[in-house]
């Protein structure tokens, strides 16, 4: 059986999740699904990346330990992820006391053999990012050029990560797969952190204890990069007494995707590798950089900032696969996307009510009056208007799958909607209310029946992995076998012959943009 290991970044136990972590988890969540209905074993990993000194003091603020104030935390990111239906094979924290150990024997592996030294670190430090700079990087205005804000003077003992040994390793990696960070997602990186001259990475630091100790000088806790990538194979039982797990997905046979936010890209698609080249163990096959989700004033939506509102009173006004629908298509996966209420209503409305939603009541509509709700078994074709829509769909069918195969979810579900589109005008140009009252074109009606039936059967299961709750409804109004529901089964074919079908509620109520706009406004400004 083939295999797919996907995982998310690690979100920091520093405050509530809001829809951009959300964004990321519906990502890896639909790519997981996809995956699953395409046959392959599936171990889906997410999780809370839960120490640090900023993590620390949000504990202290709240009149907490530290461990007490993740714990919390933590609780919520899960109620959030049951929420938005993240199914997720495993939940790694940093506090795991089965992670805590795998960092520090990794520590101790690459201390002993060369790739970490210490000295001392002398740079600009961005406290909420946690990261050291350099002159150049922080430019005369001491700004930090992640988040923009300014850093401030540091000095102190640490542990270094011997980057600089590994960059012709790399850059010959990146030659042979060019594939391997995406859309060009690595230029970037190369220009503004490579080509300058790439710094050994500070690993350890000594003003405060938030963290995981090191074994062999415990005055030092591993900073938080370290610490934090190292969960994607910890949770894997790398490196202790049980690493089945870690034998099973991280050898290389398994297809490795993992989702990165392009404010940390640095850290996947530099570090991480280079860590890895360290351990002698294989890379992933894709860092999979994602854009942001962006106010309409274009400003990242972020916990600090406060501008990102919960996806939980969204769920509720909307449900799950609205939101879910809403994330993956709005953003172009790979680039930036504006989180606007016009343009939510927009899409709700264009392509769950108007399109899907509305193909949908059509089709079962129809079967009741025309049918006496009995789908009418396909035959020789003898519309030319089905020839043409079928030949269509299929080769949409096709391009869903290179869409989804390339990692392109938005793209995919495209390919849906234009679907939904043929099928409607489909139904407009063969009018099946002229043919129902001409008793001579009886066989023509059963055709087109059979044929929009097929195709609603169709795109129910192309929308299954981002429609976690209503693609099956109309599956089961359409009696499709549990067995026919996977992606191996996309095709115009037979198996809705003769099923006999129930009627649903609308799936998705037409949203007033008054109304709706008005909410949303609010929901943002909180
Ligand atoms: N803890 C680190 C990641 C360590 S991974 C080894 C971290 N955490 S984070 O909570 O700040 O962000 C994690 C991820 O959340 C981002 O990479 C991104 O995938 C997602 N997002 C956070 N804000 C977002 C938006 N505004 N929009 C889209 N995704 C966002 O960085």
């Amino acid at each position: 059986m083939k295999k797919f290991y996907v995982t998310t970044p690690i979100y920091y136990a520093s405050g509530k999740i809001h829809i951009g972590h959300a964004y990321c988890s519906i990502l890896a969540d639909t790519m997981a699904r996809y995956k699953k209905l395409c046959g392959y074993d599936v171990f889906f990993l997410t999780g809370s990346d839960e120490h640090g000194q900023k993590i620390a003091q949000k504990a202290l603020e709240n009149n907490m330990k530290p461990q007490e104030y993740v714990d919390s935390i933590v609780k919520g990111f899960k109620e959030n992820w049951e929420a938005l239906k993240i199914d997720y094979s495993k939940f790694i924290r940093t506090t795991d006391a089965s992670h805590v150990e795998c960092v520090q024997k990794v520590f101790e592996y690459l201390l002993k053999n060369g790739d970490i030294y210490k000295s001392y670190y002398d740079g600009w430090y961005c406290t909420p990012c946690e990261s050291f700079w350099t002159d150049h990087q922080v430019g005369e205005n001491h700004i930090c050029p992640d988040c923009g804000r300014e850093v401030h003077r540091d000095k102190e003992e640490c542990y270094f990560l011997n980057v600089k040994k590994y960059v012709p390793q790399l850059m010959e990696f990146y030659k042979l797969h060019p594939e391997f960070v995406p859309d060009g997602k690595f230029d970037e990186m190369y220009n503004n952190f490579i080509k300058p001259g790439l710094e050994d990475l500070s690993i350890t630091r000594t003003s405060f204890d938030w963290g995981v100790s090191v074994k062999s000088d415990p005055k030092h806790v591993v900073y938080v990069w370290i610490d934090a990538l190292l969960n994607y194979i910890s949770a894997l039982g790398f490196n202790s007494s049980d690493d089945s797990l870690f034998k099973k997905y991280w050898s290389k046979d398994v297809e490795i995707l993992q989702y990165a936010g392009r404010e940390i890209n640095r850290f996947h698609s530099i570090y991480w590798p280079i860590i890895l080249f360290a351990l002698n163990i294989r890379l992933p096959d894709t860092i999979y950089v994602h854009g942001l989700l962006i106010t309409r004033s274009g400003v990242k939506m972020s916990k600090s900032l406060g501008n990102a509102p919960s996806p939980l009173p969204l769920i509720e006004r909307y449900s799950v696969d609205a939101l879910r629908y809403y994330s993956v298509t709005e953003i172009q996966t790979g680039e930036d996307g504006q989180f606007t209420p016009n343009q939510f209503v927009d899409r709700i409305n264009a392509d769950l009510v108007n399109n899907y939603g509305n193909l949908v009541n059509r089709t079962l509509g129809m079967l009741q009056k025309y049918r006496n709700f009995k789908i009418p078994a396909k035959k020789k074709l003898i519309k030319q208007e089905t020839i043409i829509a079928n030949e269509k769909i299929s080769e949409h069918i096709k391009l869903y799958f290179e869409h989804f195969n390339s990692y392109h979810i938005s793209k995919a579900m495209h390919e849906v909607c234009l679907i939904g589109d043929i099928a409607n005008k489909y139904i407009d140009e063969t009018a099946p209310w002229v043919l129902a009252k001409d008793e001579s074109r009886s066989a023509e009606l059963d055709e087109v029946l059979a044929t929009i039936a097929d195709v609603v059967k169709c795109m129910s299961i192309m929308f299954k992995p981002v429609l976690v709750t209503k693609a099956d409804k109309v599956l089961d109004a359409l009696k499709v076998a549990a067995d026919d529901r996977n992606h191996l089964n996309i095709c115009l074919s037979n198996y809705c012959d003769n099923k006999e079908v129930s009627l649903i509620e609308p799936l998705f109520p037409r949203l007033k943009r008054e109304d709706e706009v008005e909410f949303l406004v609010g929901m943002i400004d909180n």
